[in-house]
């Protein structure tokens, strides 16, 4: 094989050197700046950085209670009082903010408690804006963990009823809107859902509430231990008939686009680790901030895989959120936000 440096390869060079003057052989050294690990700090182009992140919370009713869910190691579903501790440590810690999920007492097949006003999501929301802290108060808004068929809105024979969903999702984010959610986002993938939710908010006098569109949501295998985790497991079916289908880019941008056209405040894409094209696409193509989630099957496998010795734990959850963020990400969802923002504190110079 002839290797080629400039127009020269390198066994011209070496004949031409065998007879006549030396000639420096010319290539790029980009090893330079790699050489030491100040050097590498000056030039990295991408940082994380605690207030991009945002730790997803499950909320139960109840007081004092914390249940490990055995498929998300280190994560727990907490009583409202005890999500609030929590909080203040992700506040302490200088994290961006939480997003609440509910898991309500009682189920039904109308998803009625979803926009129950002492469900614990509202319950929980009202105890972390008294308590003021530095975080913005996110509410997940979908049907799925308050109805007893676990699918993401209302249900006529085998079908998803969309239209008779909206008003629903809409009651929702209004709920969460009034206890004091500053951001409400709808993961239903209902077509309109992000139109019907502003319009009730602002109705509603709600207008500084801003919307984080799951706009980007691909029917995905990586969603199981959240559903372990919201007891949301769909009874028949699947969730195909409303998000998206895994292979699909170019519907996903089309989400997006509709998303922000519906007023979207900020647009998500997830599964983050499958939605890093898109996500580089979505940075050229929208100004709005985007969101990526780092889903419950990416936090399992990295655990699983870390609990066997198979992995370094905090290099390997460092290096996939930096993608994300590479791939043009300025907020991440993360089960790790905690851990990570310790350890972006330990590293911080004092
Ligand atoms: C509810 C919802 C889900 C997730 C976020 N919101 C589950 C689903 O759509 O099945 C998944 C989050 C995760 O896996 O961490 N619609
Ligand atoms: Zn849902």
């Amino acid at each position: 094989m002839t290797v080629t440096i400039g127009r020269e390869s390198i066994a011209a060079a070496h004949d031409r050197e065998a007879s006549g003057p030396v000639t420096p052989l010319v290539f790029e050294r980009t090893r330079r700046m790699r050489a030491t690990a100040s050097r590498r700090a000056l030039v990295r182009e991408t940082r994380l950085a605690a207030a991009q992140l945002v730790m997803p919370l499950f909320v139960v009713p109840g007081r004092g209670g914390r249940e490990p869910i055995p498929s998300m190691p280190g994560q727990a579903r907490l009583t409202p009082d005890l999500a609030v501790e929590e909080a203040r440590r992700l506040a302490a810690l200088g994290v961006g903010g939480v997003m609440l999920f509910g898991i309500p007492g009682a189920k039904d097949t109308g998803g009625e408690s979803a926009a129950d006003p002492d469900g614990p999501v509202p319950e929980t929301l009202r105890l972390l804006r008294d308590a003021a802290l530095p975080l913005v108060l996110m509410a997940d808004v979908c049907l799925c963990e308050y109805t007893t068929h676990g699918h993401c809105g209302i249900v006529v024979g085998e079908r998803i009823d969309n239209d008779a969903t909206l008003p629903r999702l809409a009651d929702a984010a209004l709920a969460y809107a009034r206890a004091g959610a500053d951001v409400v986002a709808p993961s239903a993938m209902m077509d309109g859902q992000v139109a019907a939710i502003r319009a009730g908010l602002d109705a509603a006098g709600a207008t500084d509430v801003a919307i984080l569109a799951y706009a980007s949501k691909h029917a995905s295998a990586l969603y199981g231990p959240f559903r372990d985790a919201a007891d949301s497991t769909p009874s028949f079916g699947d969730r195909r008939s409303h998000q998206m289908d895994a292979a699909n880019g170019r519907e996903a941008l089309r989400e997006m686009a509709l998303d922000a056209a519906e007023g979207a405040d900020m647009l998500m894409v997830k599964p983050a680790i499958t939605s890093l094209d898109v996500l580089a696409l979505a940075r050229q193509r929208f100004d709005l901030p985007l969101a990526a989630y780092q889903v419950s099957g990416e936090l399992a496998m990295l655990e699983a895989a870390a609990a066997n010795g198979w992995i370094d734990r905090r290099r390997a959850a460092v290096e996939l959120l930096t993608a994300i963020a590479r791939a043009g990400a300025d907020v991440i969802l993360t089960y790790l936000a905690r851990d990570v923002a310790t350890w972006l504190a330990e590293e911080a110079p004092r």
